[in-house]
């Protein structure tokens, strides 16, 4: 998988890139990450890369030009142009929401390029022209695209093959693509088993898969019913199986209530 990131910041880009999973799946080849500066491609002594908005206004604007030029030429060194199969993002926070259904498809794409907005943002012909598809982390403003662009980064790169120790864990984490893909992951305990008077709870250490499995299917229900109402709706009708776990566990919740 080659990834492609054009930005005007980009050693806070590579520091964060070189370390943990992502740093990892460079070493092991599987990631082919490529951090652009911006200012490669922009002209006159202080390679400029904004201007001033037309129409007036505070803040400035990325300049078409170096895009354009920063694009083509990142593009074009795999034989690629603009508008062929490779797509380009660009980070943006009124964008298509970020999500874990995204970061499947571009993990199965060979390449994307991601270009970072800095300032008030990139000159709208590059959106109408270049980009792909912007995409935004969520409903707040930060300074610029590299965090966004990590975070893409981050989410697509765990989920290519061989790059997670247990193949299996990104199935069955939160928003995995396994079956329960709408209900919030199981919590996780390791040791001790009792640390400062609170204990794991017992079934954990019991030994019996079938149960194990049960009271991890029962903790995700519960977790995604009273953490995300929006998850749980669409989740909705309940299994035979976990209509009885959610029973149970209200159950014995009631119980505990009523015994004070
Ligand atoms: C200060 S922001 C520009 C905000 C823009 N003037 C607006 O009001 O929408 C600068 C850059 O940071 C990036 N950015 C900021 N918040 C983001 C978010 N929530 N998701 C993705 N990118 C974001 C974008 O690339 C944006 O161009």
């Amino acid at each position: 998988m080659r990834i492609d990131i054009i930005t005007l910041f980009p050693e806070m880009v590579r520091q964060a890139a070189g370390a943990s999973i992502v740093g990892r799946a460079q070493t092991a080849g599987i990631l082919d990450l490529r951090v652009h500066d911006l200012r490669d491609w922009a002209e006159g002594r202080h390679r400029q890369a904004d201007d001033a908005p037309f129409g007036g206004g505070a803040g400035m604007v990325m300049m078409p030009k170096p895009v354009f030029a920063a694009v083509e030429s990142v593009l074009a060194d795999q034989g690629d142009a603009i508008n062929d199969a490779v797509p380009v993002l660009l980070t943006a926070p009124d964008g298509e929401r970020f999500s874990q259904a995204m970061a499947q498809e571009l993990a199965a794409t060979p390449r994307f390029v991601i270009l970072c907005g800095h300032y008030e943002g990139i000159d709208e012909r590059v959106r109408e022209t270049i980009v792909t598809r912007a995409v935004s982390i969520g409903d707040y403003v930060l300074t610029g695209g590299e965090l966004p662009a990590l975070v893409v980064l981050d989410a697509v790169t765990r989920l290519l093959p061989g790059v997670l120790g247990n193949e299996s864990s990104a199935e069955d984490e939160t928003f995995g693509a396994s079956d329960h893909h709408l209900l919030l992951e199981y919590p996780h305990y390791t040791r001790p088993a009792i640390f400062r008077e609170m204990a794991v709870p017992a079934t954990l250490l019991s030994g019996n898969h079938g149960k194990i499995a049960d009271w991890r299917r029962q903790q995700s229900l519960v977790r995604t019913r009273e953490h995300r109402p929006d998850l749980w709706e669409k989740f909705l009708p309940l299994s035979k199986r976990d209509q009885k776990l959610l029973d149970a566990y209200d159950d014995e919740k009631e119980r505990k209530a009523e015994a004070g």
